[in-house]
């Protein structure tokens, strides 16, 4: 998002990372998470070069299910237009504010165009261009000075009896650290004194998940969203993802209503199985809707009324403007109340999911002011944005 908070954000991101290196998981994470990465360095020579590599589709020659699952997600997009875009002039405009971005978007030292030495930035000698197209690549997680890092065996699964050397890339260092909320908090939560509107971090994930029922039952991030060890990552932007977090119900206040009566309906979203706030960023929107329709199945003209769940914030961070979001086990209501206009008439409740509103208008801000270089790329971003809200749920009730 903006650039002026970023840096800060980053760095004391470690910071509070730090303080907290008590248990082995979190003096783990605080090494492996410390930012900037460390370039991986020289590859132990007697490896093939698909071990050498730190390109996913090396990976995936061995792991083709990861692969196959991490390609369809969000994290194998971090690198998209819509960051890209606005990186081509921030690179030269702002070096230390790019670099800010990366840190969560494509983290390896191999993929930053640039360093930073005493404030100046100059080219980085092991920047690998398509590595960083690849935004939150495996290595990023898993690869640190070329060994590997990943969760404990699956119980059950057999102890290999070859020595770690004999094993391709020389086996891998397993902890407990991978099956953490912890392992995701560096990307997914501002440290205390990130940037906060109205008393709350514009991204504060972990916090919500930690003060929830989630939290206290042992259900980590990971056994939401990659339930079965796998690489998917569903968020907002999956409306099977969505559905599986909430309750939803409509009905209406009698079975039957005649013409010129006032007709309530009421449709509810219950928040049962969100980890978080729902949604848990400023970004998305969510519209409860109700209208009624003709016998024919034509909405009638001005009787729609809409109810936000969201954090909704000024366009360049200055405020919040309003937070409707749900907390765990919370309830939005939209009581409806109509006319019945004619016999057949009924009423239409839908939830309608806008995952990408807040960066609608930002784009289109971007390019109204000018984005130079990414322009092309960010009017990419723009229409993806525009085509992204769906319909999660709608029903028809009959209204006589
Ligand atoms: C030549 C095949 C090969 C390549 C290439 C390869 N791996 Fe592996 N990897 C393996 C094998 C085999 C194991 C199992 C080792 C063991 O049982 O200890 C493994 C284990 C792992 C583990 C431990 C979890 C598990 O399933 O046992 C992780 C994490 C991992 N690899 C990540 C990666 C990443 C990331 C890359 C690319 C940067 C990569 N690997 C490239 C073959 C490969
Ligand atoms: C602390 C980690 C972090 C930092 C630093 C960060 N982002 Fe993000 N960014 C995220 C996360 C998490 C999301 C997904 C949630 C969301 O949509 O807000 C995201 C989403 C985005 C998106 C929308 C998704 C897309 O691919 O179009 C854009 C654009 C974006 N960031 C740009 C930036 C820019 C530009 C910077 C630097 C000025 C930056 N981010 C810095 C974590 C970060
Ligand atoms: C955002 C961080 C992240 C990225 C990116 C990522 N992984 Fe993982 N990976 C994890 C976590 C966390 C686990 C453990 C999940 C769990 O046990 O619930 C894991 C588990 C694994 C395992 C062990 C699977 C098993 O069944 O035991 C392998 C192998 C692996 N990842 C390979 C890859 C490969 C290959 C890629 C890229 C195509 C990749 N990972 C990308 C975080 C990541
Ligand atoms: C290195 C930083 C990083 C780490 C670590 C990381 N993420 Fe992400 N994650 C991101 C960024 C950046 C995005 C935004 C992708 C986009 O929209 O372009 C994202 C997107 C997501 C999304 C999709 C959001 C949507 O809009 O639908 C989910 C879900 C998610 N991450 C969960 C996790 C979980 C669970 C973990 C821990 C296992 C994790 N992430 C670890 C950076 C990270
Ligand atoms: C009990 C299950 C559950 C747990 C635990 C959970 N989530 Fe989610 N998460 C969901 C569901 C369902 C959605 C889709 C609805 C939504 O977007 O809020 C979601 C959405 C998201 C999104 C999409 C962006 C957005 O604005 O909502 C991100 C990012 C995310 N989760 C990250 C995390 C992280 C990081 C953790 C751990 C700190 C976590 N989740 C824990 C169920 C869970």
């Amino acid at each position: 998002m903006r650039a002026r908070w970023l840096a800060p954000a980053v760095l004391a991101l470690a910071l509070a990372a730090a303080a907290l290196a008590a248990d082995p998981v979190e003096e783990f994470l605080r090494r492996h998470w410390a930012r900037p990465l460390a370039p991986q360095g020289a590859a132990p020579a007697r490896w093939t070069p698909v071990e050498q590599s730190l390109a996913p589709e090396a990976c995936g020659t061995c792991h083709p299910a990861q692969l196959a699952d991490w390609r369809t997600s969000l994290h194998a997009r971090t690198m998209g237009p819509g960051v890209a875009g606005q990186l081509v002039e921030m690179l030269r405009s702002d070096p230390e504010s790019a670099l800010g971005c990366l840190a969560c978007h494509a983290p390896l030292a191999e993929q930053a165009p640039l360093v930073l030495e005493g404030g100046a930035a100059r080219p980085n000698p092991a920047h690998d261009a398509a590595l960083g197209a690849h935004g939150l690549a495996c290595a990023a997680c898993h690869v640190r000075g070329h060994a590997r890092f990943g969760p404990p065996r699956r119980a059950g699964a057999l102890e290999r009896a070859a020595p770690g050397a004999s094993l391709p890339h020389g086996g891998a260092t397993r902890t407990p650290a991978f099956l953490r909320a912890e392992f995701c908090r560096s990307c997914h939560q501002f440290a205390p004194d990130g940037l906060a509107l109205n008393g709350k971090l514009l991204e504060d994930t972990y916090n919500e998940w930690r003060s929830s029922r989630f939290a206290r039952e042992g259900t980590q991030c990971q056994d939401c969203h990659m339930p079965d060890r796998r690489h998917l990552w569903r968020g907002i932007h999956d409306a099977g993802m969505v559905r599986s977090g909430l309750t939803i119900r409509a009905a209406t206040g009698a079975p039957r209503y005649r013409p010129g009566q006032t007709a309530v309906a009421t449709l509810s979203v219950t928040s049962t199985r969100v980890g978080h706030a729902f949604p848990t960023y400023v970004v998305p929107r969510v519209l409860l809707r109700a209208e009624l329709v003709d016998a024919a199945g034509r909405a009638v003209a001005g009787s729609r009324r809409e109810k936000v769940i969201a954090r909704e914030v000024a366009l360049d961070l200055s405020r919040e403007l309003a937070d409707t979001r749900l907390l765990p086990g919370r309830s939005a209501v939209l009581e409806y109340r109509a006319r019945v206009p004619a016999a057949g008439a009924r009423v239409r409740l839908a939830v309608v999911v806008e995952p990408d509103a807040f960066y609608t208008r930002f784009f289109e801000a971007l390019l109204a002011q000018g984005a130079g270089r990414g322009e092309a790329q960010l009017r990419q971003a723009l229409a993806a944005a525009r085509r992204s809200p769906y319909v999660v749920f709608e029903q028809e009730l009959p209204l006589t």
